[in-house]
């Protein structure tokens, strides 16, 4: 067993958590509970980095002491950590007073040492990211990195000399080629330094909320040095107790800190200098991500083009959105949002590929083996449905504790086609009405509950929640370290299969129709993709629907119909508007059939409406009832129609 720890920024105070947060914290977590499932013993670390001007103005304009600011604040990313199902063993806030003491301590030592001297900092600074900017690298006189406002500050300071750690930081990124992935970023790195260093001002005299520079108070430190800092105060650093002294020894120095691309000369420069000035190990990795865009820009508070975690957890489950975000992206690149590729991922890769499988096996084994896993003949298995898992689970293993999320699932997604692939071609259902063919019967199902039972251990990192619950189903209770001894074949014969319940229901509606149906429902705050009309995976109803009687059924009315008018709804591929006659009144609906059929092509047909559903709008049409149409899994929808038409307003029962 060998020891872990990972580490996410922390984040600022200053803006709400969205998507950028919510990744960074979600692969961190992918990873660690990777590491957990192979027998390591992990230390997962996120928090929020309190300190800094724009903290203290922010307060300020609140109205409100900045202690309690960054309180409120701080609490928002804490429980991010709920919300998305986050295993961090630790949450640290710069504001601690464990944390001042750290500080203070690392200051100590490397001034000490002759790295800090005093004098005068002349020169731009951009608030919002906590950075000095020398005068050549402004972008039409704003801050080169976030475009906003920078500030003409001139101070007395503290400065690092940071030219002293030219050569040194070049040979630690000689000798260890991969302290920065990707390597793209690590070459950046490289040729800045190449550039040469300057010293860095690591004090402030113009404002007091920072940590308090040791024996000179009139300094507080700048935020860099003491945010930087976190990483060592989590796991003890700066504490004289035995334990904290046993904890560092144990933890430190880290083996990632993961980070978004923006902040990697921070970490990738200050950071190891300030360490190798007061002679403490550096990590050994830095990996950095891309950002998530929307529009063609960084998603970020400062433009406003946010995805809140909670919109889409909210409304599709957090597995569907933990799912989503490691599929999409590409590790290191950039990846733009959009609730249609949403949508797309959700329907076809959860919905139907791996919904698909999950009910197919369970149905079929609760069905013919009395929902117990049945004995199989090895002479019987498949062997190159077993070849494929076996490598599956050591790529798996290797593409996500390296990061790649999105090789891994799609690697996993391959195995579920294949599986979903070998039941089509086997067709149990029939094997199952002839007696003879018992044992292929009991190996098919074997082999499909088997391969279903090494997904659902697979994707434990990546929709833990889901994951479990489909482990269940196939009858295992989920071991902590399962992924030291997981291997194909090793699903017990004769367990009882759990309680099937379908983790992502599918969603019908267009990414238009979610849209519309949020702002109809006057939430506080309209999402960009809303409530599906399905439960939330957590609260997934049974997937043998419990069946209705026949009273139920009578509550529904259906009635023939006759279109006397159709046209499109403007704006939407999908809508056509549609008055009917019902024999006793007419009515206006919208049916989601544009695709389908030209409104021309509708006037004069028979069709079955819903007669007494809730009027709805959708895109703003109001909707009375309900046409009904086959939707064969993507193909076009088809109208329910007679052979000849009855009389509208006659009742379909
Ligand atoms: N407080 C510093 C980090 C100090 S670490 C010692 C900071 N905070 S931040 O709130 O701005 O968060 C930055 C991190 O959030 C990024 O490094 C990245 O991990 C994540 N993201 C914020 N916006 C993002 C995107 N649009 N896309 C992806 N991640 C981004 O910098």
């Amino acid at each position: 067993m060998s020891r872990f720890y990972i580490t996410t920024p922390i984040y600022y105070i200053n803006a709400e958590p969205h998507l950028g947060h919510a990744y960074t914290t979600m692969i961190a977590d992918a990873v660690a509970r990777a590491h957990r499932l192979m027998g390591d013993e992990v230390f997962f670390l996120t928090g929020t980095d309190e300190h800094g001007q724009k903290v203290e103005r922010a307060a300020q304009k609140a109205g409100i002491p900045t202690k309690a600011f960054a309180d409120q604040t701080s609490e928002k990313f804490r429980d991010l950590s709920g919300l998305l199902n986050i295993s961090n063993d630790a949450f640290i806030r710069t504001t601690e007073p464990r944390h001042y003491r750290a500080a203070q301590e690392l200051w100590r030592r490397v001034k000490e040492k002759g790295y800090i001297y005093k004098g005068k900092y002349e020169g731009w600074y951009c608030t919002v990211d906590e950075v000095f900017v020398p005068e050549t690298q402004l972008v039409d006189g704003r801050c080169p990195t976030c475009g906003g406002k920078v500030e003409k500050i001139a101070e007395e300071s503290y400065f690092f000399k940071l030219s002293a750690f030219h050569q040194p930081l070049l040979d630690h990124y000689k000798s260890h080629p991969d302290f920065v992935t990707p390597a793209h970023r690590r070459n950046e790195i490289v040729s800045f330094l190449e550039g040469g260093l300057q010293d860095l001002s690591v004090s402030r005299t113009s404002f007091t909320w920072g940590v308090p520079v040791p024996d000179d108070p009139a300094h507080v430190m700048y935020v860099w040095f003491d945010a930087l800092t976190n990483y060592m105060t989590a796991v003890g650093y700066g504490d004289a107790s035995a334990a904290s002294g046993e904890m560092f020894k144990k933890y430190w120095p880290a083996d990632v800190h993961l980070i978004g691309k923006e902040i990697v000369r921070q970490h990738g420069i200050y950071w190891p200098a300030f360490l190798m000035a007061a002679g403490l190990p550096i990590p050994k990795q830095l990996v950095s991500h891309g950002w998530w865009m929307m529009d063609g820009a960084k998603m970020s508070k400062s433009i406003g083009n946010v995805v809140r975690p909670k919109d889409y957890v909210d409304r599709f489950g957090l597995d569907a959105f933990r799912y989503f975000v490691m599929r999409e992206m590409m590790f290191g690149q950039d990846a733009d949002f959009t609730d249609e590729t949403f949508l797309t991922r959700y329907n076809a890769d959860l919905a139907n590929d791996l919904g698909n499988l999950i009910s197919r096996a369970t149905t079929m084994i609760h069905r013919y083996c009395e929902g117990r896993v049945p004995q199989p003949d090895p002479s019987l298995r498949p062997m190159e449905l077993r070849q494929q898992f076996e490598a599956l689970i050591d790529s798996v293993k290797a593409h996500t504790t390296s990061f790649q999320f999105s090789f891994a699932l799609r690697e996993i997604w391959d195995a579920i086609g294949a599986t979903n692939r070998y039941i089509v071609s086997v067709e149990p259902w029939k094997i199952a009405k002839q007696p003879e063919l018992q044992a292929q019967l009991s190996t098919t199902l074997y082999v499909i509950a088997d391969g279903l039972r090494v997904i659902a251990e697979l994707l434990r990192p990546f929709i833990p929640g889901s994951a479990e619950r489909a482990l269940a189903m196939v009858g295992v209770a989920p071991a902590p370290q399962s992924w030291t001894t997981l291997k194909v074949d090793d699903l017990v014969p004769g367990a009882r299969l759990g309680e099937t319940t379908p983790l992502f229901p599918r969603i019908e509606q267009t990414v238009e129709e979610l849209r519309t149906m949020s702002d109809e429902q006057s939430t506080p705050a309209p999402a960009p993709v809303a409530a599906p009309a399905v439960a939330p995976a957590a609260a997934a109803a049974p997937a043998e629907p419990a069946k209705i009687t026949i009273d139920d059924f009578m509550k529904v009315e259906l009635r023939v119909a006759k279109v006397l008018a159709a046209e499109r709804v403007p704006k939407s591929n999908r809508l056509v508007k549609l008055q009917v006659d019902v024999g006793s009144e007419q009515r206006q609906l919208v049916a989601g059939i544009a695709e389908a059929y030209e409104p021309e092509a509708l006037i004069g047909r028979t069709v079955v409406i819903v007669f007494n559903l809730k009027p709805a709008k959708l895109m703003g049409v109001e909707s009375n009832g309900m046409v009904l149409a086959a939707s064969p899994d993507g193909g076009k929808p088809m109208l329910v129609s007679f052979d000849t038409p009855p009389d509208p307003g006659t009742r379909v029962r």
